[in-house]
């Protein structure tokens, strides 16, 4: 599978894939057609000013209509999707710009003013509404709105990317690696997490609300909160290692990649080291076919490995796997789908009817169970921490003596690894868009 040569040349192809994909589940589950609507903006409670606005990601599935609110699209089996693109006379906001031609010409344009011109498309009992915004709920039947086999099952669909999709990730991928390196400049100058966040932002030309997820920009053991969301405008007195997860937009297609540097050499830049060629193994196994929950095992295998590699616990690997001992280290789940949400859909489920497959015992934060195939476009961010609540809850809780304390407290203040790469699955070598594009660079 290579990747198309520009994003617009693969397009053509995505949408009457995604019409035909489209075709069959509104013939499997009995509707006659789909009204996929953006989904409106959201005003904060007593108050007039609006939560950024995030396009159904159905609908950007179609097109790349990431703020185009309250448009909708009507497919029809053997007709050309009809697109009521919402273009208000406003001047309280921007309206959006008209339709360029290199996605437009796959649809049937029809620029409305109103906010509910949708409608014109007739309220059907055949016809499948999806979409969150209020206005669908008043208007069509319970029943009709986002059936969940017809959900299910074009969640499925969306797990296979087409080239047009692989080559919005690798160009998310690719702003992603152009502004992680501005990243780590700003950390070996000694910036603030605040002024790291702002260097990443401005090297690609991003606002925060154009990022898939609140950037984590993590200086010392704010690297063990795996979520980290703050901000600090101050620098810490002693700058000792810097993690930060951060990806990129493009059309929608979100990239989401992980670094962690050391400031200096020793013992936790030789973890990173040790880390970052287990994630490589990971990275280069993944394969059509594979059991995703294997590769997440075999993560743990590895990193209890690591763990005792560095005398960090004092217990054999199968029992530190085995009694949960290596997710105190490692305690979520080693990756994701990744596409038009950054935790995308379906890597829970087997079949239309939502049937689950289970995660692992003890392994209740993975998100992916699914047998992989060509075109899932996946994560893989392996992770190594030192989480005071976790070990405090070890220390009252498990076999206090399989830990070396000693070593905890010495690498704490580190925080904690995680390196996190996107590959597309193929049939054969699994291609790695992230460092690809740190290659590139
Ligand atoms: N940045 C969120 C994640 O890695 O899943
Ligand atoms: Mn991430
Ligand atoms: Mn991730």
């Amino acid at each position: 599978m290579g990747l198309a040569k520009t994003i617009t040349d693969g397009y053509k192809d995505h949408v009457a894939e995604v019409q035909q994909r489209w075709e069959k589940a509104l013939q499997a589950e009995g509707y006659d057609a789909v009204l996929i609507h953006a989904g409106s903006k959201l005003a904060s409670f007593l108050d007039d000013y609006e939560y950024p606005f995030r396009c159904n990601p159905h609908l950007l599935w179609w097109a790349p209509l990431t703020s185009q609110h309250d448009s909708a699209l009507l497919v029809r089996p053997g007709h050309r999707p009809k697109l009521y693109y919402y273009q208000p006379d406003d001047y309280w906001y921007l309206p959006p710009a008209d339709p360029d031609s290199w996605w437009a010409n796959e649809f049937e344009v029809v620029p409305v003013r109103d906010i509910e011109a949708w409608k014109q498309a007739g309220i059907n009992t055949q016809t499948a509404y999806i979409g969150d915004a209020a206005s669908l709920a008043e208007s069509v039947g319970a029943e009709q709105l986002n059936p969940t086999r017809l959900v299910n099952r074009i969640h499925l669909e969306r797990t296979r990317k087409t080239a047009y999709e692989i080559a919005c990730i690798a160009e998310a991928a690719r702003l992603g690696a152009i502004a992680h390196t501005a990243a780590e400049q700003g950390f070996r100058e000694g910036l603030s997490e605040y002024d790291i966040h702002q260097r990443y932002c401005m090297s690609i030309q991003l606002v925060d609300a154009e990022l898939p997820y609140g950037n984590i920009v993590a200086l010392n053991d704010h690297g063990a909160v795996l979520h980290y969301q703050a901000h600090e405008q101050t620098v810490p007195a002693e700058v000792r290692s810097f993690l930060i997860d951060a990806g990129a937009t493009v059309h929608g297609y979100a990239s989401d990649i992980t670094r962690t540097y050391a400031a200096g050499t020793g013992e936790f830049a030789d973890l990173i080291s040790a880390m970052n060629s287990m994630e490589l193994k990971v990275c280069d196994s993944v394969k059509a076919g594979t059991d995703y929950r294997d590769l997440h095992l075999h993560a743990h295998a590895d990193i209890a490995g690591i763990l005792k590699d560095f005398n960090i616990i004092n217990s054999s690997v199968e029992s530190a796997v085995e009694s949960g001992l290596s997710a105190v280290f490692y305690p979520h789940g080693l990756g994701h789908y990744l596409g038009l949400q950054t935790h995308d859909v379906a890597g829970l489920i087997a079949d239309a009817d939502g049937t689950p497959i289970p995660r692992p015992d003890g392994h209740p934060f993975l998100r992916l169970t699914r047998k992989l195939e060509a075109g899932n476009v996946l994560t893989i961010e392996p992770g190594l921490y030192f989480i005071e609540p976790l070990l405090r809850k070890w220390r009252e809780n498990g076999d206090v003596a399989a830990i070396n304390w000693d070593k905890v407290e010495e690498l704490a203040p580190f925080g904690g690894v995680r390196i996190e790469d996107n590959i597309v699955v193929t049939d054969g070598e699994p291609l790695n868009l992230t460092r690809g594009a740190f290659a590139a660079i």
